[in-house]
């Protein structure tokens, strides 16, 4: 079924500091999405990354039309998704522009492979996807890019970066499984009944 996009009638205007504090509670995982060839490549730091389906592969992200990486992604029809382990908080930094950083200087300091379709991917991510664009949804100020995965690196690691709250957060498996344990035991257990 196709829906025609229309703009919604709402009662009271909605100001964009009530939106950004509503999206604020989102926990996001911490992604950068790399673009381009050779020396005319680029990369982003995003949390919008979602997975869209399995049977066939394919994922979603969207991604602001004023960004760098947005012409090289239609241009080359290919793009990774870097899923940033914990310890990876410089990158995130990198590819978000801190310092000033454009382009190919955002990769110094860490080490890329060049994938199937020819897009850096990271070593040492918690995983590193290699998409074929599906297609680009082109909607206010972002374009929804549809990926069609060609390849998956996985790694062993499982410390994940997140982005919560305007701040960047670790997960690690291990130590919230244990929390998670601990507050899930039925009330009597914990009064030691
Ligand atoms: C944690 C975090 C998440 C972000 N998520 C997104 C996103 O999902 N989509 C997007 O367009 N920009 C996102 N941004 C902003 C881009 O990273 C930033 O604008 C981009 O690196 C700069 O683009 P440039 O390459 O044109 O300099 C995010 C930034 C941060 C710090």
């Amino acid at each position: 079924m196709n829906v025609v996009p229309r703009e919604l009638m709402t009662e009271t205007p909605i100001l964009p500091a009530d939106f950004r504090g509503a999206m604020r509670h989102l926990t996001g995982g911490v992604s950068v999405i790399t673009a381009g060839r050779g020396k005319d490549i680029t990369g982003m730091t995003v949390t919008s990354v979602t997975s869209l389906s399995v049977e066939p592969p394919t994922l979603l992200v969207s991604i602001n039309r004023d960004a760098s990486s947005f012409p090289l992604i239609r241009r080359y029809g290919a793009f990774g998704v870097n899923i940033l382990a914990a310890d990876q908080l410089d990158v995130a930094e990198r590819f978000a522009g801190k310092g000033g950083l454009k382009g190919a200087a955002r990769f110094a300091g860490s080490q890329w492979v060049t994938s199937v379709s020819g897009v850096p991917l990271l070593v040492g991510a918690l995983s590193a996807v290699d998409c074929e664009v599906e297609e680009i949804v082109e909607r206010h100020s972002h374009g929804i890019v549809i990926g069609r995965v060609r390849d998956i690196r996985n790694s062993t690691r499982n410390a994940a970066l997140a982005y919560w709250h305007g701040q960047y957060v670790a997960v690690d498996q291990d130590e919230d499984a244990a929390r998670l344990a601990e507050v899930s035991l039925p009330t009597h257990s914990r009064r030691g009944v």
